[in-house]
């Protein structure tokens, strides 16, 4: 590889700037206040929803949740009141989280606009159908853990936009020499998996989110949840297969050997067959949880 990477500045540079995500990656207040709410045993169904209510915003993103196919409720639901007792606090929590963390990030990602957010939302909607595959309760987390599975790496667009730049050029140039990943490290000293956790300690992300996204590309070393973090990693790798990248090409993934032993033990002879049938259900997927993932993109 031609010229000098100067990881060590680079890497500095991020942490300074993670540091001060407080300046510029602090939820909205009412968000907070929701947040807050639903972390505290004392609150009424009532309160929490009135406290929704308030907000036009978060009200019809989490109507339109409790409606899409993801949850799969059988009656329509038009009160916010009965969304809450649907869905629980924790529920109810995870979401208007995981909405407020969407919306303060710019959709002008690096590459292609708004590349990185197409992908990041269909490997949500692919996360949640590997664990439906599984027959495991589908909760939100799975949804919201491959939406911010990258979310590293949109850090690194939207706030080092200059730097990243030159290291997709660095990419272009090397053509095919390197993997992103192995590049990414080389170049900023840090991966965006590492950058993706801290930002989701940040903000108070359950767990097991958390290390779902630390851990997306080795989900074996995931310490909470490691069968969220391997349903991320096979929907992670399903959408890259299929195309639908954050660099718009099939872009060198490695798969992490290790989560056949722990997905044979939910379906005995997992196998090439089940992966295929994945692949082949994602369009349709996609296009059955589009009310469910436009209440992330307004
Ligand atoms: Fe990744
Ligand atoms: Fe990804």
């Amino acid at each position: 590889m031609e010229g000098k990477l100067y990881p060590e500045q680079n890497r500095e540079h991020v942490l300074h700037l993670l540091s001060r995500c407080e300046d510029f990656l602090a939820l909205p207040s009412p968000v907070q206040v929701i947040l807050g709410v639903t972390s505290g045993r004392s609150t009424s169904s009532t309160t929490l929803a009135s406290l929704i209510q308030n907000d036009p915003v978060i009200a019809s993103g989490i109507i339109a949740i409790a409606n899409s196919p993801y949850y799969g409720f059988s009656k329509k639901i038009h009160r916010i009141s009965h969304a809450v007792s649907l869905l629980g606090f924790e529920e109810i929590r995870n979401l208007v989280l995981s909405m407020a963390v969407v919306q303060l990030f710019d959709h002008r990602g690096f590459g292609s606009p708004d590349r990185i957010w197409r992908h990041s939302c269909a490997v949500g909607v692919a996360t949640r159908m590997v664990a439906g595959f599984f027959k495991v309760k589908i909760e939100s987390k799975f949804f919201l853990a491959g939406l911010l599975h990258d979310i590293g790496k949109v850090f690194l667009s939207q706030y080092l936009p200059d730097k990243y730049t030159e290291m997709l050029a660095i990419l272009e140039r090397e053509g095919g020499g390197i993997t992103y990943h192995v590049l990414e490290e080389a170049f900023f000293g840090i991966s965006h998996a590492q950058i993706g956790k801290m930002l989701m300690e940040f903000w108070n992300f359950p767990e097991g989110v958390v290390h779902a996204v630390q851990c997306h590309h080795a989900p074996s070393n995931a310490v909470t949840d490691a069968f969220l973090a391997s349903c991320v990693h096979i929907a992670d790798l399903i959408c890259i297969v299929k195309g639908i990248s954050p660099l718009g090409d099939r872009y060198f993934l490695a798969v992490d050997k290790k989560v056949v032993p722990l997905l044979t033990g939910l379906k005995e002879n997992f196998c090439t067959e089940d992966l295929f049938s994945l692949l082949s259900q994602l369009d349709l997927e996609i296009d059955r949880q589009s009310g469910f993932v436009s209440a992330f993109r307004r």
